[in-house]
């Protein structure tokens, strides 16, 4: 069957980790290195949508054709990702977003005191940008998530499917050796409501075009 073309159509991606500051000098992070997240907007423009790209802290070269808005922190991502999908037909979660950041901000860098051996920092939970994004009633994109998971995979991502009203769910095993975070190579499960479909180990620019194939078929069915 010929690709399903998206020729027309506004993609938004978010791609890479977020950075949660602590005070001037420090932060809170994940080891997300951005690429699966940029091979998906490079796989989109090649199939001819116009590509918003919404990148934590990452270093990768901007694929041709996409515009790119960088961001730091989760709020940050957050807000760049509702205005993207105000103009959007697609909405693609790749991002490793911290699930928390430090519930305040030290204006002056953190100094450690010679009469501790511990300290603590006080957390606080950050918006779920995809969920926030599917939850709409209006101007509500086709809403992909992903899922990295170290265990019961395919029932963690199927949990978060459902509670996230996501409309596919793109499951990562980050546990394996060759793949997940920071690798060149990846391996997933693409779940629906209608089934799933593994798709096995393969560079990430390669598996960016499966996915995008899937989610352009499954997006823009009549
Ligand atoms: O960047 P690479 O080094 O290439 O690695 C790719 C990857 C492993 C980061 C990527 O394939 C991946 O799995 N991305 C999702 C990572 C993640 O944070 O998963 P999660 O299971 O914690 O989150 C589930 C979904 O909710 C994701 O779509 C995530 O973007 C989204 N989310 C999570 C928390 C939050 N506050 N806001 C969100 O939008």
């Amino acid at each position: 069957a010929p690709r399903q073309s998206l020729a027309g159509r506004k993609v938004a991606i978010t791609a890479g980790p977020t950075r949660e500051a602590l005070d001037p000098v420090r932060f809170l992070s994940n080891h997300s290195s951005g690429k699966m997240g940029f091979a998906l907007a490079a796989a989109a423009q090649r199939a001819g949508a116009e590509v918003t790209l919404i990148a934590g802290p990452v270093n990768l070269p901007t694929p041709s054709g996409v515009k790119r808005v960088d961001v730091t922190g989760a709020l940050e991502m957050r807000d760049a990702a509702e205005r993207a999908a105000d103009l959007c037909d697609i909405f693609i979660g790749a991002a490793a977003v911290a699930d928390f950041r430090p519930a305040k901000f030290a204006e002056q860098k953190i100094k450690k005191r010679e009469d501790n051996n511990e300290e603590t920092v006080a957390l606080v939970k950050n918006p779920d940008i995809v969920a926030g994004i599917a939850a709409r009633t209006e101007r509500r994109p086709f809403t992909v998530g992903f899922a990295a998971e170290t265990e019961k995979v395919l029932e963690h991502a199927r949990g978060k499917l459902t509670r996230k009203k996501l409309d596919m769910i793109v499951a990562n095993d980050v546990s394996v050796a060759d793949g997940g975070f920071d690798s060149d190579r990846n391996a997933v499960t693409v779940i629906d409501a209608a089934g799933s479909e593994m798709l096995p180990s393969a560079l990430k620019t390669e598996l960016a075009e499966q996915l995008i194939a899937r989610i352009a078929t499954r997006a823009l069915a009549p």
